[in-house]
């Protein structure tokens, strides 16, 4: 026999559990966000980089460091797929663009996977937002979507 109050708590976890997959499926569905995912570990990704696959199929290596990202700016065309693979140098960053959904750790030692798409021109920031020492708020790179790229 199982207790009243046994009862309530789990089925209060089943809907609590109902809820965060329905909040996962909407995401990935309805918002088009991904689910990141991680990578095993090679130390090519430690070279940060930017892959052009296609005209519209980047690969973007970005390795973090106190206190910057590289790249630092990404200059792509509007309709792009990114896929973007996230590192740390040093101690724990952020990677968060905010337009996009995107909220990820940047690791030592790890490599963190996501892909975004990118259909509307503009400038989109990406943050650290993890504190990681006095440099934390100056810590930014930016996706530039259908500007073109400044001449040297
Ligand atoms: Cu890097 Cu905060």
């Amino acid at each position: 026999m199982i207790d009243k109050f046994e009862t309530k708590v789990l089925v209060l976890t089943g809907i609590a559990i109902m809820v965060f997959i329905f909040c996962i499926l909407y995401a990935m569905g309805h918002r088009k966000s991904d689910v990141p995912e991680c990578v095993p570990f090679d130390k090519s990704y430690t070279r940060p980089r930017i892959n052009k696959i296609d005209d519209s199929t980047y690969q973007v290596f970005s390795v973090a460091r106190m206190w910057a990202f590289e790249p630092a700016e990404i200059y792509i065309p509007a309709g792009s797929r990114v896929d973007f693979y996230v590192t740390s140098l040093d101690v724990v960053h952020g990677f968060y663009i905010a337009e996009k959904d995107v909220n990820m750790m940047a690791e030592y030692g790890s490599i963190t996977k996501t892909t975004v798409r990118f259909e509307q021109p503009g400038v989109y920031k990406i943050t650290c937002h993890e504190y990681c020492g006095t440099g934390h708020q100056a810590m930014q790179a930016e996706v530039i979507v259908n500007f073109l790229h400044p001449q040297p």
